[in-house]
């Protein structure tokens, strides 16, 4: 698919999930093409924009492009943190004191807002500090993993439900807390979903990830072994992608169709990215 008038040039990454578009940032901030690009960030799950360049104010215009911007707690403010349509992401607790707990959980597979009745649509990154190694974000397609898997999974896996928890998910940068800090994490939201999100547009997608505590009435070995299993296809080279940063890009994903985790990096690094989010319009069903 190219743009009306070759302002737009998109090429396939792979061909489950991915796709370059290479236009100016006049083009993209002109928002003529907000709602193809909407139509083919859901078709392709992620779309990356090369060497863009956005600061803050043109990201979150380019995103107004596309919907309705979602605006995220700033913890870089602590206490008198606001709510703000650009968040940073970051392992330094001077920018972000969020990073001691949450943020470490994001080098886990997880999609955001599993816990929510209608989670985040998209999210839209941009690096201003890179890490010299790792540091990489991974994608995977879950509407293309779901279709993929033979029909007796389907059958066994359509009714089951999952309890996506920020406590389990907390499991995995905390595996020995203190009684103290579950409590205050279990304070935090869950939430049971089903495993197979059938969507307003028929298609379907897995509901996976590091925030599922465990497939509801199943025996905790063979919950697991079924969470564990279905990560492990999911996130099957056919169906993901690996974005290796460089200065400027931008990439944006489909976060109701897919998984995404952080490569490890160097935390002295100061690695940071800005983050812009667009709203959901449709609960987990
Ligand atoms: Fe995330």
């Amino acid at each position: 698919m190219t743009g009306q008038d070759g302002e737009l040039k998109i090429t396939e990454i792979k061909p489950l999930i991915g796709s370059v578009v290479e236009a100016s940032q006049e083009t993209l901030l002109g928002g003529k093409y907000g709602l193809q690009l909407r139509e083919l960030l859901e078709e392709r799950s992620v779309l990356v924009f090369p060497k863009i360049g956005f600061d803050d104010e043109q990201q979150v215009k380019f995103t107004e492009t596309l919907g309705e911007v979602a605006l995220q707690y700033d913890g870089a403010a602590g206490a008198g943190g606001e709510m703000r349509p650009v968040f940073k992401v970051t392992l330094d607790e001077e920018l972000n004191p969020m990073a001691a707990s949450g943020l470490k959980t994001s080098f886990f597979w997880h999609l955001d807002g599993s816990m929510n009745e209608v989670p985040i649509l998209a999210s839209l990154l941009t690096p201003r500090i890179l890490s010299e190694t790792g540091g990489e974000t991974d994608f995977c397609n879950t509407y293309a993993a779901y279709e993929a898997l033979p029909d007796e999974d389907k059958l066994l896996i359509a009714d089951m439900r999952v309890l996506h928890a920020n406590w389990a998910r907390d499991r995995y940068a905390h595996p020995e807390p203190s009684y103290e800090w579950l409590q205050r994490q279990r304070r935090g939201p869950s939430r049971e979903q089903p495993v197979v999100w059938t969507h307003r547009s028929g298609r379907k997608s897995l509901v996976i990830g590091g925030t599922a505590s465990h497939v509801v009435g199943l025996d905790p070995a063979d919950s697991w072994d079924l969470l564990v299993r279905l990560r492990d296809w999911a996130t099957q080279p056919q169906f993901s992608y690996c974005h290796e940063w460089t200065m400027g890009d931008l990439v944006m994903w489909d976060n109701t169709g897919t998984l995404h985790r952080a490569r490890p990096y160097d935390p002295a690094s100061g690695r940071l990215m800005h983050r812009t989010m667009l709203a959901g319009d449709e609960p987990f069903a």
